[in-house]
């Protein structure tokens, strides 16, 4: 068990009013915790919001040794406040610190982090529909040194953020744009880790796509350019036929939380799954065919995010009629009622705070 120092602030913000975005506005305090080679975790504190002070040789900035999570708290329409599946964050933590040579964190001192930050910040989590309090746990090298080799010091840091939805047209479906050029990760790189080097490595794609009219990059696989990855910040998921597809877990994709649960929930219901390579070739000849149903992206900020419209090599396909397919709806309003208490959480994934 941490013992959490906490110095509350003497001024507090404001609570934002008006639609929120998403990441742009922050609480009033963040959770800091230390750690040193030989003395391990230390000086577990909650403080009032402020920036922190680095040296220009901090080794972050220059190689890049870093992890960040992301996860939501969520307030009931009877004010109850919960997490979501909090444990796979944790888990995912050590998975991405393991590749990076940054120190394993205990689960439950993440945990316990997370959970003592977003009870004192509470009121901060807003209520409006598809909002929530999104919460940014991460972790930087701290040594000012300039060669390359793992840090010896690093601080953990959870910020919050009252957010609304990630992608400017909340629910409506978004397009995508299927990259053949660039590729975010090989097998072997850092693809599955939740590090920043796989978003920077994203951006110049995304503003390729951003300025031919789409949300979002799906990537293919880094070596064919031929089998399908995930898309910037989600899972993707295809209904074709009848069965839910998505790519396996092959080290270069992120392991999604909402992919795993989405996956309980159509195995739940009867519905066909398969976790398999699946080939942009074999996605056209499905949408060609008629019988590629439905496409959706999962993640915690995106949430359950209906595709309306997928670009490649200059073709634009429209998914169905391009609304939110049914399963898309029923998969966004399960995992919501879940996140919200709304629904019974019969696989245990909410957590109170
Ligand atoms: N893939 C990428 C690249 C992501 O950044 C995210 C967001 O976290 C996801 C997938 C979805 O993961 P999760 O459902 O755990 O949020
Ligand atoms: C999340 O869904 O939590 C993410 O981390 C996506 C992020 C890159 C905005």
């Amino acid at each position: 068990m941490l013992d959490i120092k906490v110095t509350k602030t003497a001024n507090p913000k404001a609570k934002p009013e008006g639609p929120l975005g998403f990441g742009k506005v922050f609480t009033d305090h963040m959770f800091l915790m230390d750690y040193t080679e030989g003395i391990g975790w230390h000086d577990a504190r909650i403080e009032p919001f402020h920036d922190l002070t680095l040296s220009p040789a901090c080794m972050t900035f220059h190689y890049g040794q870093t992890m960040f999570e992301g996860m939501k708290a969520y307030r009931g329409a009877d004010g109850e406040c919960w997490l979501f599946r909090p444990d796979m964050n944790a888990k995912r933590t050590n998975n991405t610190n393991r590749r990076l040579c940054i120190p394993q964190l205990p689960e439950e001192d993440f945990v316990q982090a997370v959970r003592a930050l977003v009870s004192l910040e509470r009121d901060w989590i807003p209520t409006a529909p598809g909002t929530s309090l999104y919460v940014r746990p991460f972790i930087i090298a701290a040594d000012p040194f300039l060669g390359v080799r793992p840090s010896e010091t690093y601080i953990f840091c959870v910020i919050l953020s009252p957010s609304g939805a990630y992608y400017a047209s909340g629910l409506e479906p978004v397009g995508i744009w299927i990259e053949d050029d660039y590729v975010r990760a090989v097998r072997g790189g850092m693809g599955f880790a939740k590090t920043g080097g796989n978003y920077a490595c994203s951006l110049a794609a995304q503003v390729k796509a951003h300025d031919g009219g789409y949300s979002q990059v799906l990537w293919l696989d880094g070596v064919e350019r031929r089998y399908i990855e995930e898309v910037g910040a989600m899972n993707i998921f295809f209904k074709i036929d009848g069965t839910v597809v998505t790519p396996m877990l092959n080290g270069s994709i992120l392991p999604g939380i909402t992919r795993d649960s989405t996956l309980t929930l159509c195995r739940a219901w009867g519905i066909p799954t398969e976790e398999r390579r699946i080939s942009v070739d074999e996605l056209i000849e499905a949408q060609r065919a008629g019988k590629l149903e439905e496409v959706f992206g999962t993640g915690t900020a995106a949430v359950i995010s209906p595709v309306g419209k997928l670009r490649y090599k200059d073709e634009v396909f429209t998914i169905g009629d391009g609304s939110i397919g049914p399963l898309s709806q029923k998969l966004y309003d399960t995992v919501t009622g879940i996140q919200l208490g709304s629904l019974p959480d019969p696989c245990g994934w909410r957590v109170r705070v």
